[in-house]
Parts: C-alpha cells; structure tokens; sequence
C-alpha cells in the first residue's frame, strides 16, 4: 500500500476524531509488520491508518457505535455485492413500511423507555420508515454487509444539521430538537449514504494485507497477550469534554441498545461525569495536584477528576504490560476548562504514564483545527490570550517502555 497517502476520509461522523496525519506519520518508514494497538479505538482512525501503512492493527472500544464505525472503515468492501444487498435491503424496507402502523414503529423488543425517547426524537414517518429498514438490515446475513448497512443507516441519523431524526448537532453528541418533521426521509438517502461510504472506504478485498481486528473491550482491563504489541496509538476521552453516547443513542436504539443498558454504559466511561468518593494513592494525588487548582472546583468535580485519573492509571497499567520490550506509546490530549479551571490533563498523563514504566521521550503540542474542535460550547470565564490558546491545542505525548519494568 502506497506510503504516500498523507489523509483518510471518514465514511461517519464521529465527535473528537484523531487527526489521521498523526497516525500515518507515526506509522510510515517502520520495519516490518507491526502490531499497532489503539485501546480506546473510537471510530478507528488508528487502525486504519495501520492498515494502510501494512500493519496489524487492534482496536477496542466500549460505544457499541464507535465499534460499528470503525469495524466499517478498516474492513474489505466488495462494492457490487455491497450495493446489492443495500437494494434488497430498501426494497424489503418498503414493502415491511407498508403494512408497519405507527404504534409498531419500534424496533423488535423495546421497552418503554426507549420508545418513549424514540418518540421524542423523531416523528411517525421517519419512525416507520427507520423500524423497516432496521428490520430489514438485522435479517442480511453476511456480517461484513450488515454491518456496512448499519454504518450507512446511522449516517442518516448522526448528522449535524440535516438528518432523519428531529434533532440538530447529532454528530457532536449535542443533540436538541429543532424540527417538527424531520428534514430528510431515510428511503429517499439510503442508498447515497452507502454510496458515500463506498466511496470513502480505503480497502478492497482485492488487496492482501493484514485485517485489523476491532473488538468490544474495556482499556482498563485489556483481552491481550502481555508484551504482544510494538506501538501504541490512541487517542483518550478528554476530561468532561464530549458524552459520545448523547448523540450515538439516536442511532444506536434503532439496534437494539436499550437506553437504560447505554446509560449504564456511559456511567462506567472513561472521562464520563460519575464520582466516586474515596482517597487517591501518594502518585495519583501528586497527578492530581499537576492538573491545576483543582481543590477551586465543588467537590463533585473534584471526585470525578479522582475518578479520571484512577481509570487512566489502570489504562496506563494496561498499555505498560501489553507493550513489548523498547514499545512505544503515542497518546493524544486535550487541555479542558472546567468552570473556569484550567486542568493540565496532559501533565497528570505524563505522571500516571512514569508511575506505570512508561518514560515520556517527547511532547509537542499541535493546533486544533477549529472544524476538529467537539469541545463543549466556549466558556466565558476562560480569560486571558494564553488560556485561550492553550485551548485550540492538543499535545502529543510519546512514551518508551522503560526497560526496568517487570511485566
Ligand atoms: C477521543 S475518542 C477516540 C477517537 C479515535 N482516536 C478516533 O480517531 O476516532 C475516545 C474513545 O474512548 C472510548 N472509551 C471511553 N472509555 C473507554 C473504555 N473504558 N475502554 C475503551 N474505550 C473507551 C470512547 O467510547 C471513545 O470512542
């Protein structure tokens, strides 16, 4: 595969993409067949650009939609089979649409809550037409074209501003209702949103190279051999910044994820607003203290920043055993703003990553692009020219595995 390729073009909307160059710059001139790891894959950025680069690539991620996304952009597509099945699959939509009444616009087993936010959320036409084409979908065998249908019907619901459901700012997990009848008609975009999949996705399976695995799995408590992966790539929630599932349940309920399973779900997320009240170690709360005035927040605040880093730790602890001997580690963060404290993520990282035998080797920050920026709607109280700037960056932090580590 061409070691030129310097971008990637996304096939879904996903909040707080890794910029794609920082992966294929990482990845191009290395020796060998690398294992490349991403435990916090979102919508699989890494583990595309490994794949172009002819790399092995793993991924994981708790979003059910994350999962969907990049199990789609990292897989082989056989385009004639695909739009077939995708004509099947509107044609089988229209004719179940047909006999579907209103009252029967679910999908198969909800319960009364999660009909109650689908009502909220879209309206009767749109509901039917999506029970059909959900229905129609879950019956196409072929997993690899199921799950490429699934991607392309999500794509009409997780939009910015013009999508099948009621609401604007879906793909930056702000949803609000804007509409009373939704802008577009699922029918009537089905197919261009598979054709725009087609058309962004990077592989065929005409080409043999190695597949990337994305699999369901907790960064915290990794289903890997220790020592097993040579690079990691990844991209970690920011603190408070972005609840995914917000605007992913919008397209997820129409696959079976019940809300109450997601609110589960996002409770037990990295970077998610839960607290737990109990003491940090020596090393952590050092960390702490390296994110800034943080004892300035109400206490709520303070035990959800404990909670940030005790996951971090453990998905530090993780990278660490995992890593082969020299392995390297490139981790991608924000600064975030929280009621007017500025928090150092990226300092409390670098602490968490020594704490667990990983030696920072380099630090660079880079701009944001403002298109790229899913952060939360700005916030008056950050003053000041330098905070301000501090806020459009991200910083790139490269580790090594220390060779006195014993995992
Ligand atoms: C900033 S996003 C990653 C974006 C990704 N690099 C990309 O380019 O799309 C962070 C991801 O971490 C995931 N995440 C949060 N907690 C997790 C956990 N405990 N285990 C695995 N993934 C988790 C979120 O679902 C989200 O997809």
């Amino acid at each position: 595969m061409s070691k030129s390729i310097t971008t990637i073009r996304p096939i879904h909307p996903f909040p707080a993409r890794m910029a794609p160059s920082i992966a294929l710059r990482r990845l191009s001139g290395r020796k060998g067949t690398l294992r490349v790891l991403d435990p916090m894959v979102g919508s699989g950025t890494t583990a595309v650009a490994a794949r172009l680069r002819g790399h092995r690539a793993i991924g994981f991620d708790t979003d059910p939609l994350a999962l969907l996304i990049a199990k789609t952009w990292a897989s082989d597509i056989k385009p004639k089979h695909l739009r077939k099945s995708a004509e099947k699959v509107l044609k089988e939509a229209e004719k179940i649409y047909k006999k579907l009444h209103v009252k029967d616009a679910y999908p198969v087993g909800a319960d009364k809550e999660t009909k109650a936010f689908i009502r909220f959320w879209f309206d009767a036409t749109n509901r039917r037409q999506l029970a059909a084409l959900a229905g129609s979908i879950s019956k196409i065998k072929e997993s690899v074209d199921r799950t490429l249908l699934w991607c392309a019907f999500s794509r009409l619901i997780i939009t910015k501003k013009i999508g099948a459901s009621l609401a604007m700012d879906v793909s930056h997990s702000r949803p609000h209702k804007k509409y009373k009848t939704a802008p577009i008609k699922p029918f009537d975009r089905f197919l261009a949103s598979v054709e725009t999949i087609l058309k962004n996705s990077p592989f065929s399976a005409a080409r043999k190279i190695p597949i990337a695995q994305i699999r369901k799995g907790d960064a915290r408590e990794l289903p890997i051999e220790s020592r097993s992966i040579d690079l990691v790539i990844t991209s970690p929630p920011y603190l408070n910044a972005i609840d995914y599932l917000r605007g992913h349940k919008l397209s997820l309920v129409w696959m079976r994820h019940w809300i109450s399973d997601l609110r589960e779900l996002r409770s037990r997320n990295v970077g998610a607003e839960h607290s737990v009240d109990s003491e940090l170690d020596d090393e952590l709360s050092k960390a702490l203290k390296r994110m800034g005035e943080t004892t300035k927040l109400p206490g709520r605040i303070q035990d959800m920043l404990k909670q940030y880093l005790r996951d971090m730790d453990k998905v530090f602890s993780e990278i660490a055993r995992v890593l082969r001997k020299n392995g390297e580690a490139v981790v991608v963060i924000g600064d975030s703003m929280i009621k007017g404290v500025f928090i150092r993520n990226s300092w409390a990282l670098v602490s968490i990553a020594k704490k667990n035998g990983l030696i920072l080797y380099s630090s660079r920050r880079r701009p944001l692009l403002v298109s790229r920026r899913y952060l939360p709607p700005p916030d008056h109280r950050i003053s000041g020219k330098e905070l301000r700037a501090r806020m459009r960056e991200e910083v790139l932090l490269t580790f090594r595995k220390s060779r006195k580590i014993a995992i």
